[in-house]
């Protein structure tokens, strides 16, 4: 019986040019009505929404193959072990890395960044060193290394960034030193949509010896990425943003620095064996996967990443680039409105402030017309105060977006305007 494997089981072959209203039909959620009218879901840096496929791996995996993995020798619990490997394997292809094992399941993102200061971090980061984050970084790539910092009597630096929300790459050489040990920043900013160079800001930090951990987010979603390429030590993002399931994520890490790092967490399958004198580890990846994992988690990002894999990517890359254009234009046209991130290179994300209105009573009014966006600080406190705001309005694209979509925006905002004056 064909369960659970992962893969999207009968799906269609890759395709070689993008139709967005045929993309649209493999997501259920895009038919939904909100208030009455169509939903415009522009919330996706917040999280993706998921394709039928996905929804089917979930549903399969419960309805047929649920059952422990690693542990059982019964038929059930081979097959989903098989299963959740196979999407540990989908993943490592997705990032081009070495081996298997260099990949660890996570709850996500921030989990992610968590185990590798928590674990890496308290190995190697002694009074006096120096851990570089940057002023675009989200809570979840800030707060870990303050708390690495405190423990340990080290300091935390930031690399500043300019009035576009571009990163200053000679301040950053200049905070890079001897005492540098890691450099933990975002390869696109959530708040800002910056897209960073983080080829650069590894090989400069690579120059100094310091070890590089990167916040893929907001990027695996959008473009591709190659660590091998990258030479990224740690590159880590959530399975939810990319069209997968919540509550599942990856941390991808050199085998080299997994094998030197001590485990994040005890428990059952991190262990080699246990007595009440001493305690032997597993080997990677599960050393850090203690305890029973969200194994139809794991399937479904594997699905997630087979149903991004057999869409052209390039073509997708562009629509988006398109499409965050058009709707800039079409913003910033309405007058009144100033867009917080106009770094040259950008993905999927368009935050803005409008004069007079607060941004929860946009996103509350344009809601009403079935849009949904996200308002607040976006978790990255320090960027509102670095250009001087409470929070901003952030409409945030998929491939699966359109540009009558941005036009409803457009309209709801006349709306925000006709009523907030
Ligand atoms: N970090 C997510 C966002 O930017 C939740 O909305």
């Amino acid at each position: 019986m064909a369960i659970a494997t992962g893969t999207v089981e009968g799906h269609r072959p890759k395709q070689t040019s993008f139709e967005v209203e045929r993309i649209r039909e493999d997501f259920p959620i895009l038919k939904r009505k909100i208030r009455g009218k169509p939903l415009i879901y522009l919330d996706n840096a917040a999280t993706s929404q998921k394709p039928q496929v996905v929804i089917d791996a979930i549903t399969r995996y419960y309805s047929a193959a649920n059952a422990n993995i690693h542990r059982g020798v019964h038929y059930l619990s081979e097959q989903a072990t098989a299963a959740y490997e196979a999407a540990r394997a989908k993943v490592r292809a997705h990032l081009n890395a070495r081996e298997d094992r260099e990949i660890i399941f996570v709850r996500g993102t921030t989990e992610a960044i968590n185990l590798v200061a928590y674990s890496y971090g308290r190995k190697h980061v002694k009074k006096g060193d120096e851990i570089i984050v940057s002023a675009m970084e989200h809570h979840s790539n800030i707060v870990p290394w303050q708390m690495l910092c405190e423990e340990k009597g080290a300091r935390l630096r930031v690399i500043p960034m300019n009035d576009d929300g571009e990163l200053l790459l000679d301040e950053y050489e200049k905070l890079l030193g001897p005492h540098t040990r890691i450099v933990a920043v975002n390869h696109v900013s959530n708040a800002l949509g910056t897209v960073n160079p983080v080829r650069k800001i590894i090989e400069m930090a690579h120059a100094h010896g310091a070890r590089v951990l990167i916040d893929g987010a907001q990027s695996v979603p959008h473009l591709p990425v190659d660590v091998q390429d990258l030479d990224s030590d740690f590159y880590v993002f959530s399975g939810h943003k990319v069209f997968g399931p919540t509550g599942i994520g990856a941390v991808y890490g050199k085998a080299s620095l997994l094998e030197s790092m001590p485990p994040f967490m005890g428990g059952g399958d991190m262990i080699r064996t246990v007595t009440f004198e001493k305690t032997t580890y597993n080997d990677l990846p599960y050393k850090f996967e203690a305890g029973t994992p969200y194994i139809a988690g794991g399937i479904g990002l594997g699905t997630a990443i087979d149903y991004i894999g057999q869409l052209d990517l390039s073509a997708i890359a562009a629509y988006e680039h398109d499409l965050l254009e058009y709707a800039t234009r079409a913003v910033s046209g309405l007058g009144g409105i100033r867009i917080i991130g106009t770094a040259r290179e950008k993905a999927s994300v368009l935050s803005f402030v409008m004069d007079g209105v607060h941004p929860h009573d946009i996103g509350t009014i344009v809601d009403r017309e079935g849009v949904a966006i996200r308002t607040g600080h976006h978790c990255a406190q320090p960027v509102m105060k670095r250009f001087g705001i409470p929070a901003t309005a952030r409409a945030s694209f998929a491939f699966y977006n359109t540009k009558e979509e941005v036009d409803a925006l457009v309209r709801a905002l006349l709306k925000v305007r006709e009523i907030i004056k």
